[in-house]
């Protein structure tokens, strides 16, 4: 394969993230096709490309470039029928969180991905960036107790996201990040217990028409290694006072990270170490993730595939078990 030819499902904000990454890989990767059912939006993409074709429907996207892998960035409601029209293609992919609203059929195009032998990887960026890899170095050996976390901000701007039916919730569609950090860190959990409240956020005050997601939830959740993290989600904040990490209480140390910024560690003896996130060239995390997928394409070696669709569809069952909690008040066993 000389070059891998790539193709994009959906044309919105997050695929404008991959796609200034795949750009510049002008070695190894033409851009082949942008399919938006926002034309306009695909043709812009194809106008800063220099090269493909701009499509309304993806089938004919994928049916006439003939793409070896696709981005498939669009709203977590709009997904089923595209994942499953790419799988059977047998086309590879860079799919992002959440990858289903419904996890019985993330079920369905995680066996049918493993039964076609194709490389995936889901958005959770995270996994690549430099300070999450420090975390990791940093809480080797250690006796971990608590973790705690929180995500709590304002309510994104794209019209899908204030709505459960068609983002699936604030932890379903971006706490699922940190909930998938954790797993990431800590290994697998074994149960979650979450309650979440309403009644901050008025929708008309805040121009927020349909708004009908939780204002915050905690959960709590017991891993398989013991250690208890209570994850924080909260979108009820006005201005710029907002959270977003996770803080491990060691026996003898705490390591903070700070979601994209920092990592703070400090330890019994008095010793500090702070670590700032470097977000230039290909240590940013979304570039490693492209890249990392581009190689595994080409190669066949899919070892530093940090969160395929199969590892992933983990984090998405345990998000959807908090909301599940929520709304039962049940413990839910994983
Ligand atoms: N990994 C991350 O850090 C990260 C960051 C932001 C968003 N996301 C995720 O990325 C996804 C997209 O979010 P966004 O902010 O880009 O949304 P967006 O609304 O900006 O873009 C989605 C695009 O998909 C298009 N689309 C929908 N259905 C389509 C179809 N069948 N065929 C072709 N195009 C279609 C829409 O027209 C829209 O242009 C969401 O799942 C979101 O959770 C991930």
């Amino acid at each position: 394969m000389e070059k891998v030819k790539v193709g994009f499902i959906g044309c919105g904000g997050r695929a404008n993230a991959h796609f200034q990454k795949l750009v510049t890989f002008k070695d190894d990767v033409e851009l082949v096709g942008f399919a938006d059912v926002i034309l306009s939006r695909a043709e812009g993409f194809r106008e800063r490309a220099g090269e493909g074709k701009a499509f309304e429907d993806y089938r004919a996207m994928l049916d006439e470039t003939k793409p070896d892998a696709v981005v498939i960035a669009i709203e977590p409601c709009a997904h089923g029928q595209v994942d499953l029209d790419v799988v059977e293609r047998g086309i590879h992919f860079i799919i992002e969180k959440p990858m289903n609203l419904d996890l019985t059929k993330a079920e369905e195009i995680n066996d049918l991905v493993t039964e076609k032998r194709l490389i995936t990887s889901v958005g959770f960026q995270d996994r690549y960036q430099d300070i999450t890899q420090k975390a990791i170095e940093k809480l080797k050996g250690r006796r971990i107790g608590l973790v705690e976390g929180s995500w709590v901000g304002g309510i994104p701007g794209v019209w899908w996201w204030r709505k459960k039916e068609t983002s699936g919730g604030q932890v379903i569609e971006q706490n699922i990040h940190l909930f998938d950090q954790a797993r990431y860190m800590l290994g697998e959990p074994v149960s979650v217990y979450a309650a979440g409240g309403k009644g901050i956020v008025r929708p008309a005050e805040r121009n927020v028409p349909g708004y009908n997601v939780d204002d915050y939830s905690s959960a709590v959740i017991k891993f398989e290694s013991g250690v208890v993290a209570t994850l924080f989600t909260g979108c009820y904040t006005i201005g710029n006072i907002k959270t977003n990490g996770l803080t491990f209480y060691c026996e003898d140390c705490v390591v903070d990270y700070e979601l994209r910024r920092k990592l703070t560690f400090r330890d019994n003896q008095g010793n500090v170490e702070t670590y700032d996130h470097i977000v230039d060239g290909n240590v940013e995390q979304t570039y490693a993730l492209d890249r990392v997928f581009i190689d595994a394409v080409k190669s066949g070696d899919t070892t530093k595939i940090l969160s395929p669709y199969s590892d992933a569809i983990k984090s998405l069952r345990l998000c959807i078990a908090v909301q599940e909690s929520i709304e039962t008040g049940n413990v839910i066993m994983l």
